[in-house]
């Protein structure tokens, strides 16, 4: 898709990796819907990006049914006013490293909320809304296809966002709508705190910047790819855990002793 004067709604705009994509986005003449739950933020995100003057902003807790109600009936009624959203991405997404032990439910709910039901949910508003031809671009990530310890349930509801982005790119052949899955890997922002980073350093994991992911973004929307893996060797990991799992646990399982040092660590 040519992005130039494309209208894209972005969730989680105010993040590592949404901010860095604003102003990507932006600057390849996108005009945006900056999605997040401060409006002050998003205020102070929408001055620094290309052109000002052509992005919206919606305030909306997407954990919560009241937000996303307010977001469907906001493009609703933009759509009958001529603005038309032409690309959706749902990047908002939490996650807490912890083993499950650990974890209270609630928390557990709210990760399968945000990173799961919410873009399954805004997924099918969006069809009722979105332009034709259009693009709904799911941000997963490379846990989604490798279960990894300490993050047992963000790996399954990523894994699911994977899943449900592949059934419904085919579901909607024809209508012309694509559903894209873009996963980064490990990337500096704030959602990893600093005992992921701590991890991280310690296994000498690989991290990008979230301009990178930004930029991965773009490409993914301009060439409308289906499924876009980042970041070398975790692609390989990815396609190695599908067909040789035993590697990969045998592999995770060195670390075991690392992750849960660092996992039992308070912030
Ligand atoms: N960082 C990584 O290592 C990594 C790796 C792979 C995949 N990813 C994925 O990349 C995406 C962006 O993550 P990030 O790294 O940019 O994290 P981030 O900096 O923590 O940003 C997360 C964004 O989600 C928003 N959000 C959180 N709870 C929300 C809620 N209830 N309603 C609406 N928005 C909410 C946050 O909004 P506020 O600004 O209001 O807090 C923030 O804008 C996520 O889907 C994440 O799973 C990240």
């Amino acid at each position: 898709m040519n992005l130039d004067q494309k209208r894209i709604l972005l969730t989680g705009a105010t993040g590592g990796i949404g901010s860095a994509t604003a102003i990507k986005l932006a600057e390849a003449g996108a005009h945006l819907v900056l999605v997040g739950r401060k409006q002050d933020k998003l205020d102070a995100l929408k001055a620094q990006l290309a052109n000002p003057g052509q992005h919206l902003t919606i305030t909306a807790d997407l954990s919560q049914p009241d937000g996303l109600s307010t977001l469907d009936s906001t493009c609703r009624t933009w759509r009958e006013q001529g603005i038309r959203i032409d690309v959706v991405i749902n990047n908002a997404g939490t996650n807490q490293f912890a083993y499950l032990s650990q974890r209270l439910g609630a928390s557990i709910e709210q990760e399968f909320q945000l990173n799961l039901i919410t873009p399954v949910l805004l997924s099918q508003k969006a069809l009722g809304w979105i332009n034709r031809p259009g693009i709904i671009l799911n941000v997963g990530s490379t846990f989604g296809a490798i279960g990894y310890p300490g993050f047992s349930t963000y790996c399954a509801a990523k894994a699911a966002l994977h899943r449900f982005s592949e059934a419904m790119q085919r579901e909607l052949q024809g209508a012309g709508i694509q559903m894209l899955y873009l996963a980064p890997r490990a990337t500096a922002t704030r959602l990893n705190d600093d005992r992921v980073t701590a991890l991280n350093d310690a296994l000498g994991n690989n991290t990008d910047q979230p301009e990178t992911v930004a930029a991965a973004i773009t490409t993914a929307l301009r060439k409308e790819s289906t499924c876009t893996w980042l970041g070398w060797p975790e692609k390989l990991f990815v396609r190695l855990n599908q067909l040789l799992p035993g590697l990969v646990s045998s592999s995770i399982r060195k670390q075991h002793s690392r992750i849960t040092e660092f996992v039992s660590k308070t912030l």
